[in-house]
């Protein structure tokens, strides 16, 4: 039987700087056998002892013991009052504008993932919902796209993959005035450098698969949110989706995050290294690196981050030097994704961001020249060693 003083333990981890939380997460240990790696609860259902008493736990869909866990831990990660976990990024989202009704209008960043546009236009559209893609670093466009109809504001800071950075405190007072919500997608900078409910936001989601899983295995998604509404609507939504991250992907979630600040640090280094690096290159005409002092967002992100993240887009000078880059390189993988131990390059113009009109994608700078890399936690020389021999 779970004993009440783990509970208080719990309360006391609160306490726990960062680092120690990551690894200690929610209540670490199995309450019962003391197991130290949280178990993998691998059932469907749970017995009920007899008529009127229960274990608290009915049946894995709507709630297991490892997804709690995580859903724990990343509740004490972001600050947030609930947590829910999911199997994947996307799955999140679907529950996130579940929130919506027919007529209600949405300010998205417009330069956002490719997979949160589609769920927005080929899914809630159709069910009456509005949509407006605004710079979101423009707060005078942010304010001027309100309307009466405003539910819900969702920022990407940093964006993918254009590295625009918005201003969180800020769109959370707009949003505030308007009576609408603030969701901020953090999957790019992880509770480790950005907790964004601390700043206003009302919701914060994730692609879990990224940094929080960091090994590239697993698909997942997280929402925490900041009150206990908030938190019915996603209970809802899973159990009524069937959603929720089943337990093996979630202990596995779990695991990672137990590393997840000795990988930002080394990842937000190595960016930084290999940022500098292509910044001088012949072939490398723009680049798009929070970590510059003259980009664009760079104070707006020091005075709510602690840090720049792993994350770099540039253009090359040819089409030809991209299709060569992303051909040649060996020790870096040509792949979708990123948050992982190994450095991963992607080309959003056919991958990541495929989803995104023409016309939209060409303004914001995604085109046949441009690229997007992940940095791992490998050594900096060989990341820079491997582009330099793929762009020769
Ligand atoms: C910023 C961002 N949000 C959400 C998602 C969707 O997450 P998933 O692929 O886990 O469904 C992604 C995926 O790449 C992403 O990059």
């Amino acid at each position: 039987m779970i004993n009440d003083n783990y509970y208080d333990k719990f309360d006391r981890k609160e306490k726990l700087k960062f680092d120690s939380k990551v690894v200690h997460g929610g209540l670490g240990c199995d309450p019962i056998t003391g197991a130290v790696s949280f178990p993998i609860f691998q059932t469907a259902t749970f017995r009920h002892r007899k008529f009127g008493v229960s274990t608290g736990y009915d049946y894995s869909r709507l709630q297991n013991p490892t997804r709690q866990e995580l859903e724990r831990t990343m509740a004490i990660l972001e600050e947030g009052e609930e947590a829910f976990a999911f199997t994947s990024g996307q799955a999140a989202n679907m529950c996130l504008f579940g929130i919506l009704k027919p007529g209600d209008h949405v300010i998205l960043s417009d330069d956002i993932y490719g997979g949160t546009f589609r769920i927005c236009d080929e899914i809630f559209s159709k069910l009456g919902c509005e949509f407006t893609y605004v710079e979101m670093s423009d707060l005078d466009k942010v304010k001027a796209a309100v309307r009466p109809s405003t539910k819900m504001f969702f920022v990407e800071t940093p964006t993918n993959p254009m590295m625009k950075v918005a201003d969180i405190r800020a769109i959370a007072a707009i949003a505030k005035e308007a009576g609408a919500l603030l969701t901020v997608d953090n999957t790019f900078l992880t509770p480790y450098f950005q907790r964004p409910l601390t700043l206003g936001a009302d919701i914060v989601v994730h692609s879990g698969t990224k940094y929080l899983c960091g090994h590239n295995d697993v698909i997942a998604g997280i929402a925490v949110v900041k009150d206990k509404a908030l938190a019915e609507h996603f209970r809802g939504e899973m159990k009524s989706r069937g959603n929720g991250l089943g337990p093996f992907d979630s202990w596995l979630i779990l695991r990672g995050i137990k590393t997840l600040s000795l990988r930002m640090e080394r990842h937000n280094e190595n960016a930084a290294k290999v940022a500098r690096w292509l910044r001088d290159h012949e072939k490398v005409k723009k680049i798009y690196y929070v970590g510059f002092e003259d980009h664009p967002g760079y104070s707006v992100n020091l005075s709510q981050a602690t840090g720049f993240g792993g994350m770099i887009s540039f253009e090359v000078d040819s089409e030809e030097t991209a299709h060569k880059l992303l051909s040649d390189v060996e020790m870096i993988l040509f792949a979708e994704s990123l948050g992982g131990t190994e450095t991963l390059i992607t080309y959003p113009i056919t991958q990541t961001h495929e989803s995104i009109p023409d016309d939209i994608r060409r303004k914001l700078g995604i085109n046949e020249k441009f690229v997007r890399i992940s940095i791992g936690i490998e050594d900096p020389d060989d990341i820079i060693a491997d582009l330099a021999q793929a762009m020769e």
